[in-house]
């Protein structure tokens, strides 16, 4: 053996044991999991925040979920005769593939598929009608609009392909301190400027044409986010990505993917409201400080208030409706952050279409639309009109035609008078409407987003629905906060807003 190896081997030696003795001196903290975990809300977001914590902070930590409301959240049902509906969040993405692993893991098969037929109006008549022939529809598609929908289709796929680089960067245990770090990380300086940019500018600057815009564009921005292309790039495109072919839902509704996860993280249920969070410094075992988080909060048995080590905030901080209060922060922490949440009213008719409102002279039997979007013209009241499914879909079920009362969601900004009602439909037996702030309004550019991090070990999921609201954005955001509170938690800040993963990781697939 040569000396050179020897104090190589020494010096691996010394390392080593130089690393393990560092190891063991700061082992009780790192060993020193969190003992009490809050998250509040039961949304998507919330449930599945609880899983990733339970799967990060393991068996040992207890995850209390607070939750005002009904489990669920944004995603909701409604039931009409024998059968329930969704009136909020529906329809999932082929490629949301944290939606997709929920499902597996808790067991659910997906919603069988009932077969779509699309519509645009323009407030006086169907300027678009799906045929059933496909080769009829490309054609049409051409005629008028040349090769803008193949080029539409290019430029959302480039985007989800940058996107999906996000699945990647979580299963290696990467996560990101902010919206922004997060989104440049999946598309660089591409992804950021999007976000500066209209879906209108954007487009435009792509090559696409004002007309196409008008006729297309408008409606799916409307129908999904039930505003105009003047949001900004980033949301339009997922917008856009939301009419793509191969969309699914959840057997049985969308909220069972938020009891499933509520009760595979094994997390209590904690139906109250919370009012405050406070931040407490307690004298701790080894003669220092530790702080706390005081959860004060009210339900059906009065107030009362609870310490966490760690809270994750799964609502968004703009609604006036269920105000926390944070108190003891320095800086402070505001209750609501700036800009406001867009209302979507979704009005639930069982009922019998007036099929002359929409300006067809089809018969009502021969009418088979499911799916009626509409573009941005003065008079529009609706920004859709979709034919519901139920949420389960029964053995031989098919859709009937307009002349048979059926499920109708109506869409739109503002509640729907009786009058209205009655242009619409000729005649129905149930209405039931909700009041939804949907998403954020979204304006371009877009000013500072809402920190992931708002303290220490106090997080805020619902940031993310500043670059885009969906089920699988509050899900992304979702396992970041867990793998941010789990490496900020064990100081692992190498794990955290790492610059080029793209590149540096392109090697492991
Ligand atoms: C009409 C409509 C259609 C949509 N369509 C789609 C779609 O097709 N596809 C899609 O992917 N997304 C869609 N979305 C968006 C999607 O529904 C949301 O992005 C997603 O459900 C948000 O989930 P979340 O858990 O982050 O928030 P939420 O679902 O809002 O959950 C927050 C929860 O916190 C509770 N809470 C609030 N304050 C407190 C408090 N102080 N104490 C305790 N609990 C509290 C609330 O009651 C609520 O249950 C749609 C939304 C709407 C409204
Ligand atoms: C966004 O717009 C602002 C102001 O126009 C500009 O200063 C900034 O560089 C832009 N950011 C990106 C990422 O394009
Ligand atoms: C149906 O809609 C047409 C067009 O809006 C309207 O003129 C007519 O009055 C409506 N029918 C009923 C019964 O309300």
């Amino acid at each position: 053996m040569n000396p050179q190896t020897l104090s190589l081997r020494a010096l691996l030696f010394l390392g080593l044991w130089h690393a393990g003795r560092r190891g063991l001196a700061s082992a009780p903290e790192l060993r020193d999991q969190p003992k009490k975990i809050a998250v509040v809300g039961a949304g998507i977001g919330g449930t599945a925040a609880a899983y990733f914590l339970r799967q990060e902070f393991g068996a040992g930590v207890k995850i209390d979920v607070f939750e005002s409301g009904t489990v669920g959240g944004r995603l909701a049902t409604v039931k009409i005769g024998d059968y329930e509906y969704e009136t909020g969040g529906s329809m999932i993405h082929p490629l949301n593939l944290h939606m997709k692993h929920f499902i597996e893991k808790l067991g659910i098969p997906p919603r069988k598929e009932v077969s779509s037929k699309m519509a645009i109006f323009d407030g006086k008549e169907l300027m678009f009608e799906e045929s059933d022939w496909f080769i009829v529809n490309v054609f049409r598609m051409l005629w008028r609009y040349g090769f803008n929908f193949l080029r539409m289709q290019m430029w959302v796929e480039s985007v989800l392909d940058k996107f999906m680089r996000i699945y990647q960067y979580q299963q290696y245990g990467y996560s990101f301190s902010s919206v922004k770090t997060l989104l440049h990380a999946m598309g660089g300086d591409g992804f950021l400027a999007l976000m500066n940019q209209t879906l209108e500018e954007t487009m435009i600057g792509e090559g696409f044409s004002q007309i196409f815009l008008n006729d297309i564009v408008a409606p799916i921005t409307r129908a999904n986010y039930g505003q105009s292309v003047r949001i900004h790039g980033f949301v339009g495109a997922v917008s856009l990505a939301g009419a793509d072919s191969g969309l699914w839902a959840v057997d049985g509704g969308n909220k069972r993917v938020c009891s499933g996860l509520l009760y595979n993280s094994k997390s209590e249920l904690i139906p109250a409201r919370v009012t405050s969070i406070a931040v407490r410094v307690r004298p701790s075992k080894k003669g220092t400080t530790a702080s706390f988080y005081e959860v004060s909060y009210v339900g059906e048995s009065g107030s009362a208030h609870s310490l966490y080590d760690i809270v994750v905030i799964a609502t968004p901080l703009h609604q006036g409706k269920y105000d926390i209060t944070f108190s003891g922060f320095s800086p402070p922490i505001p209750s609501h952050y700036p800009g406001h949440y867009h209302q979507t009213v979704s009005t639930v008719v069982h009922g019998l279409l007036n099929t002359s409102y929409l300006g067809t002279a089809e018969p009502a039997s021969e009418f088979t639309v499911s799916d009626v979007l509409t573009t941005d013209s003065k008079g529009s009241v609706i920004s859709s009109l979709i034919s519901l499914n139920p949420v389960h879909i029964p053995a031989g079920y098919t859709q009937p035609p307009a002349s048979q009362a059926k499920v109708w969601k109506v869409s739109s900004s503002q509640p729907l008078s009786q009058e209205q009602l009655q242009n619409m439909f000729l005649s129905w037996d149930s209405v039931s409407e909700t009041r939804w702030l949907a998403y954020p309004a979204y304006r371009s550019p877009h000013r500072k987003t809402p920190p992931f991090i708002l303290h220490n070990r106090l997080y805020y999921l619902n940031a993310v629905e500043w670059a885009a609201s969906a089920m699988e954005m509050s899900a992304i955001s979702a396992r970041n906060v867990a793998l941010l509170a789990h490496h900020r938690w064990h100081g692992q800040v190498g794990k955290i807003d790492q610059e080029d993963l793209h590149t540096r990781l392109r090697g492991e697939l």
